[in-house]
Formats: C-alpha cells, sequence, structure tokens
C-alpha cells in the first residue's frame, strides 16, 4: 500500500510505509502556539522539522501544508471531509492529533485516506487535579478572596463555602482522567457514584445517568463527546439535577448545552459552573481578546456570573503533560514514516471486535 499515491484500499494488507528513513520530515504544525515549541523541537531533534503556524487547521488553511509528510492538529483545528480530501490531495498520508479528544475529525471519511494518530493519554493528573482546583476554587471562593485582598479588602463577606467532606460527586466517564479524580475526590471524605457506558473502576457505585443527575451534590464530566453524549447536560436534564449542584466540565464544551446551563444558573438549579471547555471556544480559547468586544452573548453572561469560572481549556496544561504529548506525538510520527506498527491509531472501526485491524497488530487500513 502506498499511502502518498492515494493507494486508499481498505482491505489492503498492512505493508511498512514507503517513506522508509528519508529524514528529516516536514510536519506542518496548525495552531502553534509558543509553550508548544520547546518540547515538540527538543523530541522532533534532528529528525523532524516543524513548520510552526499560528492558524487553525480548516477549509482554507490546509494549503498551508503543502510540501509536508505529515500534519500535526490539536483540540480546535477542523479536520473535516473537505480538508481531509485536501491533505489526502497533497500527498499528506497522516494526521497527528497531539491530544486524546477526536471529535473534531470525521474519522469515517478519513479511513482509508489518512491515518489518524493521537495521544491516547499523557497526563490524567494534569486534567484531574485542575478539575479539583477549579472545584475548590468555586466551592471556597478563592477568585474573590484572591481579587479582595490584593485591593486590601480584608471582609469575608459573602465569602462562605461548604465541606466538600461528606458530599456526593457523580463523575460521568469513568476512564483515565474519570478515575484519578475519583481518587483525588476520595481524599477528601466524599462519596463518589458514577454512570459510564462502560464501567471499568473497580469498587465504585455505578448509577444509571439519572440517579446521579438526581443524588449529586457535584458532578464533573470525564467522557468524550459523541453523538451520544453531545449535551448530556441540557434542558432535559436540568430539571433532574439536585438543586444547587455544582457543574464541572474539563471535558469537551458541548457536553453542556450552555443555554441552557445559562437558564439552570438563573432557575437556581445549577449552584456554581466550572468550565475549562465551552461549546463555542475555538473561536476565542487560546487566544487574547483583552481590550475587544466578546460577540458571543452566552459565554458573555456566564462570565458575568458570580458562581461561573471560566479557565480557556488549560486543564492539560502542565510541564509532564506537554512533554508527554511531544515525545508521544513524535513517536507516532516515526513510527509511521519507518514503517512500525501505530499503536495510537485511531479509525471508525476502532473498538469493534470483529473488524478492528489494530487487535490483529495492523494498521487501521
Ligand atoms: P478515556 O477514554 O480513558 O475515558 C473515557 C470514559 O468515558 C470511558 O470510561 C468510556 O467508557 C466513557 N464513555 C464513553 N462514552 C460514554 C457515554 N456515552 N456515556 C458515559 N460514559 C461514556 O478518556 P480520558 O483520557 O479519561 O479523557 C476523557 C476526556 O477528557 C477526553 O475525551 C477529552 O475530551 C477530555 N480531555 C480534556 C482535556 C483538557 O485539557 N481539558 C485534556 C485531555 C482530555
Amino acid at each position: 500500500m502506498n499511502p502518498a499515491a492515494g493507494d486508499t484500499r481498505a482491505d489492503d494488507v498492512y505493508a511498512p510505509s514507503p517513506f522508509g528513513h528519508n529524514l528529516p520530515m516536514k510536519v506542518a504544525f496548525f495552531d502553534a502556539k509558543d509553550y508548544d515549541k520547546p518540547s515538540f523541537l527538543r523530541f522532533g531533534g534532528e529528525k523532524i522539522v516543524f513548520k510552526f503556524l499560528e492558524t487553525k487547521l480548516d477549509e482554507d488553511t490546509a494549503e498551508l501544508a503543502k510540501g509536508c509528510d505529515a500534519v500535526c492538529a490539536f483540540v480546535n483545528d477542523t479536520v473535516s471531509a473537505p480538508v481531509i480530501d485536501r491533505l489526502a490531495a497533497m500527498g499528506i498520508p497522516v494526521l497527528a492529533l497531539r491530544c486524546a479528544g477526536y471529535n473534531n475529525v470525521d474519522l469515517k471519511h478519513a479511513f482509508g485516506k489518512l491515518h489518524v494518530v493521537r495521544v491516547p493519554a499523557y497526563s490524567p493528573y494534569a486534567v484531574a487535579e485542575h478539575t479539583m482546583a477549579l472545584l475548590l476554587t468555586s466551592v471556597r471562593r478563592i477568585h474573590k478572596a484572591y481579587d479582595r485582598t490584593r485591593d486590601f479588602n480584608f471582609s469575608l463577606s459573602g465569602l462562605t463555602g461548604f465541606d466538600l467532606h461528606g458530599k456526593t460527586v457523580g463523575v460521568i466517564g469513568t476512564g483515565r482522567i474519570g478515575k484519578v479524580f475519583i481518587g483525588i475526590c476520595r481524599g477528601f471524605g466524599m462519596r463518589v457514584i458514577a454512570y459510564d457506558k462502560h464501567p471499568s473502576a473497580e469498587g465504585v457505585e455505578y448509577v444509571t445517568a439519572d440517579e446521579l443527575f438526581e443524588r449529586s451534590d457535584v458532578i464533573s464530566l470525564h467522557c468524550p463527546l459523541s453523538e451520544e453524549t453531545y449535551h448530556i447536560i441540557g434542558r432535559e436534564t436540568l430539571p433532574k439535577l439536585k438543586k444547587g449542584v455544582i457543574l464541572l466540565n474539563t471535558s469537551r464544551g458541548a457536553l453542556i448545552d450552555a443555554e441552557a446551563l445559562l437558564e439552570g444558573i438563573k432557575q437556581r438549579i445549577v449552584g456554581a459552573a466550572c468550565l475549562d471547555v465551552y461549546e463555542e471556544e475555538s473561536d476565542l480559547f487560546f487566544r487574547d481578546f483583552s481590550g475587544h468586544i466578546l460577540e458571543d452573548d452566552v459565554l458573555a453572561r456566564l462570565l458575568s456570573m458570580p458562581n461561573v469560572i471560566v479557565t480557556s481549556h488549560q486543564a492539560f496544561l502542565t510541564e509532564e503533560a506537554l512533554g508527554e504529548i511531544a515525545s508521544v506525538t513524535v513517536g507516532n510520527l516515526l513510527a509511521f514514516f519507518e514503517g512500525k506498527p501505530l499503536e495510537n491509531e485511531l479509525c471508525y472501526r476502532c473498538g469493534s471486535v470483529e473488524e478492528c485491524r489494530k487487535n490483529r497488530k495492523e494498521r487501521c487500513f
């Protein structure tokens, strides 16, 4: 099979890449930020030359990858059917996601055209710890206290919080991050219940989604975004929630219907919301708009609420996670071009017992 030549029959038997050790390879790195560069330059070494592009990948910018051997993308890049077709037409055989989530990739369309690799896990601790940091900030009003004391305002009025000890936290999605978060919550003496399509955590009380909504004082989302989980917290869910619930979302924005959340806050059903991700984040997050007028009325209204804390998709951002992301992404790219097995490859058939080729240590196509 020669992916660069567009030979993409799904039933081809995997053969080593024709690219051999033709190094250094050139990689178009979209949505590049200052904090990405040091770790990628370090791990890429002599073998990979990165073309760092500040712009995000989409239909209009895909052309910038011309002449490159691969593309590296992040959470808010758009890897839609037209983008995939454009990359394949330029002879680019592989897309390396430098993240775990892949809801921004049309995997079905990519099959047979563009190999997709990702970083399935880098630091579940980074995300789980950030989630707890948000919860503590909200519950103990640390953000308010920080502002006050810097103005020499040492009053405590309005800063009353509550103990997490003894409260019930409902965790939706008990994979790598969810499990670490559960461990942290237990350290605080919280009662943990969970909902997962494929329960895998030992010693955890699994309940239905509705029971979780009904019983939880705090709900934390750690499932991927999919058709099933889209707006898992939405208008229909609101009446099921315990009054005053704290919602934590460090997973993907569209798990929560932001307009419904606003309603829930106004109706005093939702006691607080801590969001590291937002449905419409892709045109805003990771960039500095200070001094500009925010066009997104829903986000502006949410930010105006005293009980809403927003961080801009920052949960992953630790030294450890950045190093791991760069090392695994570079490893994925080298494995692809050196014709080695791709343990971090993804396709729409992954997980299917009959169809998943990775079970046979083969590439997805
Ligand atoms: P994982 O794949 O280890 O765990 C996901 C869990 O969700 C699995 O247990 C799975 O069975 C469960 N799940 C899948 N579909 C479900 C459904 N319909 N209903 C209930 N549960 C379902 O993933 P991991 O590494 O724990 O990451 C979770 C999410 O965190 C990622 O999908 C990503 O969106 C997000 N993330 C956010 C970051 C940030 O910086 N804010 C960084 C890294 C990941």
